[in-house]
């Protein structure tokens, strides 16, 4: 039986994605943006979709209130800001997407919308923006507010935000360029038009001042897991961002409710691609998992605890990390996530230091094996899910690159699931091709 063809993203951040890595990649040598030119590179090679840069504007304190672990495993700092590297990864690719993170409580709406519209115009159209309402408060201080928004309301805001960028991208009108020597007009002014938006967050005359791009807006992403999250997504996003919660059941409903939605909002449902976060590890052939030193242990603990507090916005220092998860907890960052790991407590007993400790994914399910078999579990669970794909991140950040490249696709390939080619020219054609 064929299998369900699915499209393939790659998840990792502007950082020390290498460290500690093998030697090479230790030092500062990863913030000249080298190092992601090559990743760029191998990634179109392997004909990925695309490369999404995650992000944050913090340096992480909140579990005991001590920057010390985050800075010591370069955990959510130091990281630099994704968006002017794209267009170096753009010169020396192609096709591939290229996705940054960017959050609508920080930027100006104007600002935003200038730069990804700048940002794809040097990209050849090939830049997208990963839509993030962002939940550290750390963050909220660096802007100088008081504290964030609570979800409900960051999520007005980012509706509102999104309306208003989407109209600074549509006041250049598709040939408004005319660039016609014999007339003397460069743009026909009846092309360009005020918006005049005026909302409750929000109000922007516009036009936009740079030239519409050659995608006119970047390819919109977001990752939504709450009722609002899932509703913003369905309605705004290209690509939405799931988690493998609730196992291959789980991610089937999540992309059914995601496609329910987006109809509702009188949209084509094939043109949202759900693409799952998941974490694969390639053995080599008849291997097993290399047993992880001590130290290795404890620094993924170190790291999985610091992210975890500063994205749920919890001091898990405060908990004892032996007892099954508190049903106490209270999240301000992602809820819905939380809910997961107390579920978890409730009915498995996990503990804390459980779901903290390395290859244990909130998902539980562990995809590693050689390239042939890790091939064969994506598959299997694609045909399950029914379409769309994988956002695929090698555990232990970027040393998977030439397993996931040179191993995995090509199984892939072999077996019809991936596309052997680019047909589209812009990132959305891209996209769109199945
Ligand atoms: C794959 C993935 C990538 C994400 N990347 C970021 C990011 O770079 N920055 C950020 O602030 N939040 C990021 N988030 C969090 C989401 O924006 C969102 O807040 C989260 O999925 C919870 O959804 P909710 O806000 O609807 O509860 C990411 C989530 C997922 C699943």
């Amino acid at each position: 039986m064929a299998h369900v063809k699915f499209h393939l993203g790659y998840f990792t951040k502007f950082g020390a994605t290498a460290w500690p890595g093998d030697g090479k990649e230790f030092g500062s040598e990863w913030a000249d943006g080298t190092y992601h030119i090559e990743l760029a590179k191998m990634l179109e090679r392997a004909k990925f979709d695309f490369v999404l840069f995650e992000d944050t504007l913090i340096v992480g304190d909140r579990y005991g209130g001590s920057m010390e672990l985050d800075l010591k495993n370069a955990t959510l700092a130091p990281k630099n800001d994704p968006i002017p590297l794209l267009p170096l990864m753009a010169h020396g690719t192609s096709h591939i997407g290229l996705i940054a993170t960017a959050s609508t409580t920080f930027y100006p709406p104007y600002l935003l919308a200038r730069l990804f519209s700048t940002v794809d115009s040097l990209t050849r159209g090939r830049a997208g923006w990963n839509m993030v309402t962002s939940s550290e408060q750390n963050a909220a201080a660096n802007f100088g507010l008081e504290k964030l928004l609570s979800p409900a309301e960051r999520y007005d805001v980012a509706e509102e935000y999104v309306e208003l960028t989407n109209q600074l991208w549509d006041s250049w009108e598709e040939g408004a360029l005319v660039a016609n020597t014999e007339t003397g007009v460069y743009v026909d002014h009846t092309k360009v038009h005020k918006i005049d938006f005026v909302g409750e967050h929000f109000r922007s005359r516009g036009p936009l001042n740079s030239l519409r791009s050659p995608q006119g807006r970047p390819v919109m992403c977001q990752a939504g897991a709450s009722e609002r999250g899932r509703d913003f997504s369905a309605k705004n996003a290209e690509v939405v961002l799931g988690l493998m919660t609730g196992g291959v059941a789980g991610m089937k409903a999540y992309r059914e409710d995601i496609r329910r939605r987006a109809e509702g909002f009188g949209r084509n449902p094939d043109d949202v691609k759900v693409m799952f976060l998941t974490p694969v590890t390639i053995l080599p052939e008849g291997g097993k998992k290399p047993e992880m030193t001590e130290a290795q242990k404890q620094a993924a603990f170190e790291h999985n605890i610091v992210m975890a507090s500063s994205s749920l916005d919890v001091d898990f220092s405060l908990y004892d990390l032996d007892s099954p998860v508190p049903q106490d907890i209270t999240a301000g960052g992602h809820t819905s996530a939380l809910e997961h790991m107390k579920k978890a407590g409730r009915e498995h007993g996990t503990t804390l230091r459980q779901m903290f400790s390395a290859g244990k994914g909130s998902s539980g399910m562990d995809i590693s094996g050689t390239a042939e078999e890790v091939a064969d579990k994506l598959m299997e669970m694609m045909d399950e899910i029914g379409g769309d794909g994988f956002l695929l991140e090698g555990v232990g950040f970027n040393h998977q690159l030439p397993d996931l490249v040179d191993g995995l696709v090509p199984a892939l390939q072999r077996a019809g699931a991936v596309r052997t080619d680019y047909e589209g020219t812009t990132f959305r054609e891209v996209l769109r091709e199945f």
